[in-house]
């Protein structure tokens, strides 16, 4: 079962967990409070990928120690910290064409010929949950790929009369759904709008035809413009992604693109710096796999921040802007609390209690597990209470903020108390700001905002990470800051058992 997902950097300058000189063999540098911000200050002098996106995992996907299980039961055994809620995800994976810059699991052009097949498939793995939700409420639902809505009519209306008949919706759950350029026009937009759907997420990337020309997206500026028009009339809850770091972007092409975004009126704009490494054509299109533009990528966020800021918005995750309360993100915050994820489709990734995992990614596994009445789960890794939490706090950090109280009523835990002394050294170089109870990464920390999250990791998990075989670390470059950086926990964590799951009626 040697199926490892994508999710770090193949190419990562984190590749070497570094010799530990002095600490005995496998044991990390024990915590020194009176030298740990100048320590600290020496260990994150590295040049890290830069990408702000929500590509990112805590704890990495290394350990991969147990069989994924055959059943939904199985795989929701464990209490959930968020009992009696939940959201789904569902991958599809068809778009008109394979952009030049994707890294997303999708099957381009003709693959939407098995499209029907593919809903069909998706039923049946839904059939496969149902019964472990039942009584539960599902409060989100995120449908993304791929382009959605490169289906046609009739398997949109298949698609979410499936879901709502298997799974039991809030009232005002929010149901989204990603959308590229071309495959949306006005009467799909209103037929999404009766279906339910109350978010569009909208890929457009460039205003900068030149830019758009290289992409491999085949429409003109003018087309996207106004297809999303007509979306915005349906359903006005649209979400705008943009991209920069391009090699040869005009300098102005973000501003540009943000302003007009603006002047369209759209609530909410994700900007994405270019991840040219994980990208399939990044090796040859962008060069070697040092990120060259990676001091322009900081650059070009500060300043999106600034043009955002100026023009109303609010950061509301690490990469997206809002106009506030015009627009929602529930699936996006919520992804990082602990609450039960179904993941359905071709490589997407899920969160049982206690539980990530990742379906298979190649289309033939995924039916011929669907056809043995099996889940088509590819890697799960099984989180002890200690880096439950941990996944939390950290991920919270990198995208939004970390509420000290919040973190001790969920639980029981006191951050200040366990990591009293990484806070304050934190805080001390000008990485990590407290507002009363809320703890939030600066503006100097973007630098490192994919590795000083981790540093929260409980020291006993960065032990296993410094054991693991070279075969894992190449697979999986570990941010060695993890480990170099030694023990950052001030007492011992000891998290409250969650407690027991009171269904909703
Ligand atoms: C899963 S894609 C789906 C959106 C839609 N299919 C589209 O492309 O227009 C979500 C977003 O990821 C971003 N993205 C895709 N490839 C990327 C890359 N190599 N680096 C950074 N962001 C990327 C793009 O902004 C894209 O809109
Ligand atoms: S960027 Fe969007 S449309 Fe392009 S290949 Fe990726 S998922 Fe498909």
């Amino acid at each position: 079962m040697k199926q490892y997902s994508g999710s770090f950097n193949k190419r990562s300058r984190l590749l070497q967990v570094p010799g530990l000189a002095g600490t005995p063999a496998g044991k990390l540098k024990p915590l020194e409070p009176d030298t740990l911000v100048d320590h600290l200050g020496r260990v994150l002098q590295v040049q890290n990928d830069f990408f702000p996106c929500f590509d990112w995992a805590f704890p990495p996907p290394l350990l991969n120690k147990h069989e994924p299980p055959e059943t939904a039961a199985e795989l929701f055994a464990r209490p959930s910290v968020e009992p009696g809620k939940y959201s789904l995800y569902l991958h599809i994976p068809f778009c008109k064409t394979l952009c030049s810059f994707c890294y997303y699991t999708v099957l381009p052009g003709r693959g939407i010929e098995q499209s029907e097949t593919y809903v069909d498939y998706l039923v049946r793995e839904m059939a496969l949950y149902a019964p472990v939700v039942q009584g539960q409420w599902c409060e989100s639902v995120y449908i993304g790929g791929g382009t959605p809505t490169y289906l046609d009519d009739a398997l949109l209306v298949r698609l979410l009369e499936a879901i709502r008949s298997h799974f039991h919706c809030t009232e005002d759950v929010e149901i989204s759904m990603e959308a590229a350029p071309g495959t949306l026009p006005r009467s799909k937009a209103r037929l999404l709008r009766q279906l339910g759907v109350n978010r569009l997420s909208y890929g457009i990337q460039t205003l900068d035809e030149a830019l758009l020309s290289t992409m491999n997206r085949h429409y003109s500026v003018a087309e996207a413009e106004q297809e999303l028009q007509g979306a915005l009339e349906e359903i006005p809850n649209i979400n705008v992604d943009t991209m920069y770091g391009f090699e040869g972007e005009p300098g102005d092409a973000l501003r540009s693109t943000l302003e007009r975004f603006n002047a369209l009126g759209i609530p909410s704009l994700s900007i994405y710096a270019l991840d040219s490494q994980r990208s399939r054509s990044g090796k040859s299109l962008f060069g070697p796999p040092l990120d060259e533009q990676y001091e322009h990528k900081i650059h070009m966020f500060a300043e999106a921040t600034d043009i955002l800021g100026g023009l109303g918005y609010e950061p509301v995750l690490q990469n997206v802007f809002v106009q506030p309360g015009k627009a929602s993100y529930r699936h996006q915050v919520r992804r990082w609390d602990n609450l039960p994820l179904i993941a359905l489709g071709l490589a997407s990734q899920g969160y049982a209690p206690a539980t990530p995992y990742q379906n298979v990614g190649a289309i033939k596994p995924y039916y011929q597990l669907l056809d043995d009445g099996r889940l088509p789960i590819a890697t799960i890794d099984i989180l002890t209470p200690e880096l439950e939490l941990i996944r939390e706090v950290a991920s919270r950090l990198r995208f939004t903020q970390v509420e000290v109280g919040a973190i001790q009523r969920k639980y029981g835990v006191d951050l200040d108390y366990v990591f009293g002394d990484l806070i304050a050294a934190l805080m001390k170089i000008g990485y990590l700001q407290r507002e009363g109870d809320t703890l939030s990464l600066t503006g100097k920390a973007a630098y490192y905002n994919n590795i000083i999250p981790m540093l929260f990791a409980p020291d006993a998990f960065k032990e296993q990470l410094m054991a693991l075989p070279e075969e894992y670390l190449s697979e999986y470059p570990v941010p060695y800051v993890m480990t170099q950086a030694g023990c950052t926990q001030s007492a011992a964590i000891r998290v409250q058992a969650p407690q027991a799951e009171t269904p909703l009626p």
